[in-house]
This record gives structure tokens, sequence and C-alpha cells, in this order.
């Protein structure tokens, strides 16, 4: 074949050298627009695994750059005056010069024709006279935004700014300085990659960045100032950019991360930062663009596959590839975008924050690590949860947690979770089973399925009620039942069903009217969930009265059974969830429009729960803290007003769900996906928050726990097959001080030793 690769960076060098390997006969020119030497940016760093795959493909190059790699250990992050060293990160890196020398070497002796200085335009005839023209030409590449349409490019412009330097100051750890100003914070992400040079990224958001003056500095004042700012770390060394060819500010740039649909057009294919980036915080844009050329040029060479097909491989797997890291790095630069949510935490707290920000690094991951700085953190967190008391080092998923005057034993929850299995609001032996099951369970609070405040507050004929003394009797016999034989809290969630109500039982269909039988339903407004439910009767003040003294009522009849905790349930676009939505609340008085009248009702009826509700015993509130809808419905960032409303009245607890709230909602679903929002509206509003949301490994409860992204962690489907999953997670992390049931005592020892016996098996396998 006869291809150009548009770029000399190091996708386009890095698929010359594989294509030469694969095929000698191919003849491969690359055009760059700069000469020999000229480049911008400093250091680059690898993965362990990255280092696999180029050794795989090329041997020879692969063993230069190894050689060269400089090798660093530790994360030191310098935060409000203390350093926080973390060990066993194994990074490696390498100058981009010198990656591009090797690379340009390797290629040359492959046969490859390097021309240099040759600007590159899209519409030039000359490309009609190669097979494949490969567009390696950058973030900003050319070719690609020649046709963005073809390629279903999207863009999206990261708020802070940032600007590549280097010095000779070598760090001896990755670095990353942060630096409260009077213009804001500021901070560096600084690491060594050859013996005598480091990289200097300074990064900052816009307002500080506008602020300081930079947009009015030339690149020197800028450096020179940068230079004042982090003296304390540069040890006299000077600052550097090589961007020279950037005038003034225009060396500050924006991180754009880009995506494309289609990686193909005509003869043109997309390799590299054309294609796709990734935030510069997560370090892995050259290993993307290298392994995209080692897969480009394998679908290529492959006997008997046609050009489409190959094609069609090369973008399917590598665009997932992609997403995967787009994914952490989404989070990695978010973090860094809303750092002031977290500067308020301890220094150790802060560094954990930042080391796991992307969520590809867990609290087990640290601890295979640097088990040592682990322990330090598991410490830190015992002590702040027992105000000093203990000095413990275990999980933090253990660790009491107290509202008002409740203790839990630990920090694990079983969500809410309706079982459809009451025959008139009144709960069975099922139930009795089903919660006293997961009280033995270990979780430290278990929730009841939302209970409804009336007949026709249920979602279904099965839904649990507390609205006569058959329920009060019925839930009082659980309720002992759990305070007799666990250390279990219980807390019971309190909702009315609103315009979803009168649907069949959850595994009949969610959200489906009855075939018959069915009651009328009423809501904020008229807007019904889908064109088969029925239409919402509109709540009149004397309804609103009627139903908020239902819920006071059945308060009361919590208090009778002795129940630890009650929760309002205003999420899911049940009753009250459906005042607060604007795409369900069309109302036009003083309970519609702004968020602060949305959220009058709901706000009443808490208040009126919570004075009925005694003073020492806390309550929640469940909310939906986006509806998934953009700026059409709640937001994350109104949720925040909204759990800081709901505290104003009383709320102990804001338990963070989402979604759920109209029929059209665009989630994006992950692995705890929904503990972004309690991580903001806990460090934002500084309120007690649940994270709730595919969180299934006790692996993810301790990291967010320890990230302080929540105080308390629910799961809901995992109790479902498995009500011991507590004990299970003690077993596993070998925690002996969990509370056991005595009669199960022998079967978590044997557990323990089974799964201990496990692991080590596998530890030596790897060894
Ligand atoms: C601040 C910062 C820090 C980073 N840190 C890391 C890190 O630690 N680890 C990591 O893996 N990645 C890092 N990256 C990302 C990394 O630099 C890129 O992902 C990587 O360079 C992508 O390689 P590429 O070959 O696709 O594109 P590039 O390296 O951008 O190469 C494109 C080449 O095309 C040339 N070119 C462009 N247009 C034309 C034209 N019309 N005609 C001729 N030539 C043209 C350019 O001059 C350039 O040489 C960082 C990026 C930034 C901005
Ligand atoms: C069968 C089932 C019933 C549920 N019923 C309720 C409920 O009654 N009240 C509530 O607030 N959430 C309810 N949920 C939502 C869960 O509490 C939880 O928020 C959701 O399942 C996400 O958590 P998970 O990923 O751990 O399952 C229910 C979930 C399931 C699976």
């Amino acid at each position: 074949m006869k291809i150009a690769c548009i770029g000399g960076g190091p996708a386009a060098l890095y698929f010359a050298i594989s294509m030469k390997l694969r095929d000698p006969a191919h003849e491969i020119e690359v055009f760059e627009r700069n000469p020999p030497g000229v480049t911008f940016g400093w250091g680059v760093v690898f993965s362990d695994l990255t280092v696999e795959n180029i050794t795989a493909n090329d041997p020879v190059s692969a063993e230069i750059i190894t050689g060269e790699f400089a090798h660093w250990d530790d994360i030191d992050v310098h935060f409000k005056g203390e350093t926080i060293t973390s060990g066993g990160h194994g990074f490696i890196g390498i100058g981009r010069k010198r990656l591009l020398e090797i690379l340009q070497h390797r290629a040359r002796e492959l046969g490859v024709v390097l021309h240099f200085e040759s600007e590159c335009d899209p519409a030039a005839r000359k490309w009609r006279d190669f097979d494949l023209v490969i567009a390696a030409d950058g973030a900003n590449s050319r070719f690609r935004d020649a046709d963005r349409e073809a390629f279903g490019v999207d863009i999206d412009v990261r708020a802070n700014k940032f600007v590549w330097l280097g010095t000779s100051k070598v760090f001896d750890a990755f670095t990353f300085a942060f630096e409260e100003t009077e213009h804001g914070w500021i901070w560096a992400h600084a690491y060594r990659f050859a013996p005598d040079c480091s990289t200097f990224i300074v990064e900052c958001s816009e307002e500080t960045w506008a602020s300081f003056g930079f947009d009015r500095m030339s690149q020197d004042e800028s450096i020179a100032a940068c230079e004042k700012l982090f003296a304390k770390y540069l040890d006299g060394h000077r600052l550097q950019s090589n961007a020279s060819h950037l005038v003034g500010s225009a060396a500050w740039l924006n991180f754009r991360r880009i995506k494309c649909e289609r990686w193909t057009s005509g003869n043109v294919i997309l390799l590299g930062d054309a294609a796709h980036t990734a935030h510069f915080s997560i370090g892995s844009g050259t290993k993307l663009a290298l392994e995209d050329a080692i897969k480009l040029a394998d679908v290529l060479n492959r006997k008997g596959f046609s050009l489409e097909a190959a094609l069609d491989e090369y973008q399917a797997e590598r665009s997932l590839e992609v997403l995967k890291l787009q994914n952490s790095a989404r989070n990695s630069t978010e973090w860094f975008e809303t750092l002031e949510r977290y500067t308020h935490f301890e220094p150790l707290q802060f560094a954990y924050s930042l080391l796991t920000r992307s969520q590809r690094i867990s609290h087990e991951n640290l601890r295979l690590r640097d088990r040592e700085w682990l322990e330090t953190v598991e410490r830190w967190f015992w002590k702040r949860a027992t105000d000093g008391k203990s000095n413990k080092t275990a999980p933090p998923m253990f660790a009491p947690f107290k509202l008002r005057e409740m203790e839990v034993q630990n920090r694990v929850t079983v969500s809410p979770m309706a079982m459809y299995s009451a025959v008139d609001g009144v709960p069975n032996d099922f139930h009795f089973v089903h919660y006293g099951e997961r009280a033995l369970g270990g979780a430290g609070l278990v929730f009841t399925e939302m209970t409804c405040v009336s007949p026709e507050g249920r979602i279904s004929p099965g839904c649990t009620g507390m609205w006569n003394a058959d329920h009060v009797a019925a839930w009082k016999r659980i309720v002992d039942f759990v305070h007799a034989n666990s250390k279990a809290k219980i807390c019971l969630q309190l909702g009315h069903s609103g315009g979803k109500g009168s649907t069949r039982l959850g595994w009949e269909g969610n959200d489906v009217p009855l075939d018959d039988g069915n009651w009328p339903v009423m809501a904020a407004s008229d807007v019904r969930w889908s064109p088969a439910n029925q239409v919402p009767t509109p709540m009149t003040r004397s309804d609103m009265d009627k139903v908020r003294d239902q819920f006071v009522a059945a308060v009361r009849m919590g208090l009778e059974c002795d129940f630890d905790m009650v929760e309002l349930h205003a999420a899911h676009g049940y009753l009250l969830a459906g005042f607060i939505s604007p795409l369900q609340n069309r109302r036009t008085d003083e309970y519609g429009g702004s968020l602060e009248n949305r959220l009058r009702y709901p706000l009443e009826v808490f208040a009126a729960m919570r004075a009925a509700w005694p003073s020492d015993k806390p309550m929640s509130v469940r909310i939906s803290a986006t509806d998934w809808a953009g700026d059409d419905g709640v937001t994350p960032e109104e949720a925040v007003e909204i759990g800081e409303a709901f505290a104003r009245e009383g709320a102990d607890l804001i338990d963070v769900s989402a979604g759920q709230t109209w029929a059209g909602q665009q989630p994006v679903y992950g692995r705890m996906f929904q503990t972004p929002f309690s991580d903001r509206i806990r460090n934002e509003g500084k309120l007690a928050t649940m994270a709730v949301g595919n969180i299934y490994e006790p692996d993810h409860a301790n990291s967010i726990l320890a990230a302080g992204r929540a105080d308390l962690v629910a799961l809901a489907r995992p109790h479902l097959v498995d009500p011991f999953w507590t004990l299970r997670a003690a077993a596993q992390l070998d925690y002996r001080d969990v509370h056991c049931p005595p009669q199960y005592l022998n079967g978590l020892s044997q557990l323990a030793r089974n799964l201990k016996r496990e692991a080590d098996a596998a530890a030596a396998l790897r060894v």
C-alpha cells in the first residue's frame, strides 16, 4: 500500500513503523510541519501495560525507549503546608522529544520516508495519489476538521486553564503542588522524565487565571509569575516553555476533549489525538496513540480481510478502549475543575481524594501500592469517626456513624426496595423474614421499602402501608425482631406514589397501570407518566393538607413501632418528586415555577413530619439529584440547593438517588454512577449524604467513604440475593470486629479462612 501519514507525532511514526514491520513492501511517507527536534510539550508518562504492548509490537524500539525511561514510585501531594507521600505508584516517563527521535530513527531504518517542514493541506490534490491518508495530525487536526460532519466530531472545551512547562529541577516523586492565593487555588503537576529535566504543568480555574492577569501577560511574564508562585518547589531552578511560537497568553490552553463518531471517511483514517483526546491528568494520550497505531497496522495487514472490515474492527476495538479512558479522564478533569469542593478536607483525605479521583484507583489498589500509607488513612478515618476514641486500622465501611442520638455500627445500608408482597398494605411473614434476615446480615442500617401513607398513595396493590393499626402491629413485630436479634438500626421510608400510582407489581411491569381495579391518582399537575398511564388530578390545597397529615400520622405510627429513623421519599417521580421536578410540575401557583416554589410543599411535609418525630431521632430525605434531562429538569447544581433546603428543615442525611422522574430520562450508567451527585451535595453543601447506585463491592464502599464522597453507602440489588453482604465483606477483608449473630459465627470464620486461602493462592500465582 502507498500511505501518507500526516503529522510526525507518536501516532504517525509508530504506525509507519508498525506497517513496515508487518510488510516492508508498503510505501510510507510521513509529513510533519515542524523541523525535526521541534515539538511542543516535555515529558510523557507510560504504564506497564503500554510497555508490554510496544515490546510485543517492536522489541527494537521498545528496548531503546525502556532503557531510557525515568522511573519513580512516589506521589507527593503538597497541600496546606503538609506533604503527603504515598508510594508504589510505579510511573515511567520519557521526554517527548527523545521519544520522537527514537521513533524517527527507527522509522527511517525500516525505510519510511520522513518529510519535515511540510505543512499539509487537506485540500491538496496529491493525497489522491495515496491508497490511504492517515490523519495523525493531533488534537487540532486540519484533516479531521476539513470534514467535521463526516467524522461526527464532538469537542468539549473544558473549564480550566493550563500551561505545559519544563524545568531543570528534578522531582524525585510525581508531584502535585497546590497553592492557595488571593486569586484562588493554582497548582502544578510535575514529574521527572530525564535525568536532568521535569515536566511542570500549571493549572487553575479560568477565574483565577484572569484574576492573576495571565490573560494580559506575555509568555515570559507568565513564566516569571509561575516561578514566583512555585518558588519553594523549584529550589532556584527556572521554568521554561518550548511553545515559543505561541504568543502571549496563547501558551495557556483549555483542554479540549475530542470524540469522533466515525474514524474513517473516504481514504482518510483518524489516528491518535486527531480521533480522541484524554485529559493530561491521567497521562494516557501517547499510550492511546501508540495502541491505535498497533491495532490499525494489525488489521490492515490481516490476510483475507477487506479494507472495510479492517477499518470497522479498528474503530470498534479502539473506540471501546478510548471510551473507558475518556470516562476516567472525565472524572479526573472534573475533580480538578471542582477542586474547591475538596479544599476544606484535611491534607490526608485531600490526597486520598486526589489519588482516587478517576475511579480507576480504588482503596484496595492503594493498599497494594502502599499498605502503610493506606493504613494511615484508615486510622485517620476511624479516629474521626469515633471523635478520637479509636485508633483502629480497619476498612472505613466498618466505622460507626452517628446521626443525632442514633449510632449505626457500620456504614453499609440496605437500600429501600419495594417487595410488592403486602396485602392491604400489611407486611406479612415474607417481610418479617426479608427484613429480619437482612438485619442479621450485618448492615448497619436497614431501610424499609417505600411504605405508603394511604391506600391511594400506593404504587401497586402489593405495597406496604402505614395508615392503620394492622400496619403498626405488623411493622412492630419486624422492628422488635431486628432490635432483639441484630445490631442493625431500621429506618421507615415513607412515601406517596402520586401520578405513578395504581400500577402493577414490579415484576409484572414497572409503571404499567393495572388491568382492572385502578384507583384515581393525583399529583402536582396533570402530567401523566406515559400515554399508558392515567392523567393525575392536580392537587388542591385541601388535598395537600390531607396528604401532609397522612405523612404525619404515619410518622407517629412509626414511632409506636419503635423505628430508629424515618425517611421521606421525595425521589423517583412519586408525589413529592413530582412537585420538585419542572418536568412534572406545571403549576402556576406558589407551588410551581421556581425551585423555591416547587420545593414549598415537599418542605412543608418534611417539616410537619420532623415536628412529629422525636428530636433525638434522625430523619433523612431521598432525592433524585438529576432528572437526567440536562437543563430542562432538576440539575445536580440544584440538587445541592434541594439538599440544603431539607437540611434547614431538620434533615440529618440526604439520601442521594437520581432519575426515574420522567419517562424520557437519559441516564449515564456505570459503576457507582450516582456517587458524584452525593459527592457534590456533601462537599458543596457540607451535608451528610448516603450514596447509592451500582455500588456492589466492598472496595467501592471503602473508596467512596475514605474519599469523603458520602457518609453512608446504600446497596439495593446486591442485598436482594445476598442478605449477608456485609458479613461476607468482613470475611473478605479479614475484619473480625463485625457483629455476627452468635448462631452464625462458625460460618463466618470458615468463609474468612476460605477466602484468605483463595487470596493467598491467587497472590502466589501472580508472583
Ligand atoms: C499538557 C499535556 C500533557 C500531556 N501529558 C501526557 C502524558 O503524560 N502522557 C501521555 O501519554 N500523553 C500526554 N499528553 C498527550 C499527548 O501529548 C498526546 O496524546 C499525544 O502526543 C498524541 O499523539 P499524536 O501523534 O496523535 O498527536 P501529536 O503528538 O499532537 O502529533 C501531531 C503532529 O502533527 C503535526 N501536524 C499537525 N498538523 C499538521 C499539518 N497540517 N501538517 C503537517 N504536520 C501537522 C504536529 O506538528 C505534530 O507533530 C499530554 C498532552 C498535554 C497537552
Ligand atoms: C426491586 C427494587 C425495588 C426498589 N424499591 C425502592 C423503594 O421502595 N424506594 C426507593 O427509594 N428506592 C427503591 N429502589 C431503588 C433502590 O433503593 C436503589 O436506589 C437502586 O436500586 C440503585 O441501587 P443498586 O444499584 O444498589 O440496586 C428499588 C430498587 C429495586 C431493585
